[in-house]
């Protein structure tokens, strides 16, 4: 049995019942809430930000993502050095996200997936672990690409 994680989660308006959800069906975890709090429209690369910076400085695990379709969020966190953030709304997608990519952030849509989907592949994920050999191998080589447009 796995120990609890430290997990960031954030979203923005259009993810706001789901990031509930999700925080509801995972009590065990420990869960920095990062916003957005309220249904007003809010802008999801700042809230991606937020969590990702949250996960490159160590102060939780992993991090979750949740906008219309997971795709601007992903984007904005891929900018942030270190952050691995993967689209998945189905569980073989989360599944080897973790564990041939190592993504330590998961994105969703909530306009694209059900909550009830949507807690499956969140526990799919939480339960996988990055893989050894070839697949760190390759993991190495993304922050290898990150090292090579370093300013
Ligand atoms: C907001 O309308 C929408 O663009 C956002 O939630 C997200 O889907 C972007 O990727």
């Amino acid at each position: 049995m796995r120990q609890n994680m430290r997990l960031a989660i954030a979203c923005d308006h259009t993810g706001l019942d789901l990031k509930r959800t999700l925080i509801a069906a995972f009590p065990g975890e420990t869960w920095q809430d990062l916003g957005t709090f309220e249904t007003d429209a809010v802008d999801y690369p700042d809230l991606a930000v937020a969590v990702a910076e949250t996960v490159r400085r160590g102060e939780v695990e992993l991090g979750v993502l949740v906008c219309g379709t997971g795709a601007g969020m992903a984007m904005a966190a891929n900018k942030v050095p270190g952050i691995r953030a993967a689209v998945a709304h189905d569980t073989f997608t989360a599944r080897l996200a973790r564990e041939h990519n190592a993504a330590n952030v998961l994105a969703l849509g909530a306009r694209v997936i059900g909550s009830g989907l949507a807690v499956e592949v969140v526990r799919t994920w939480l339960a996988s672990t990055p893989q050894a050999g070839r697949h760190q191998r390759r993991v190495a080589k993304l922050s290898a690409i990150e090292e090579r447009y370093r300013r």
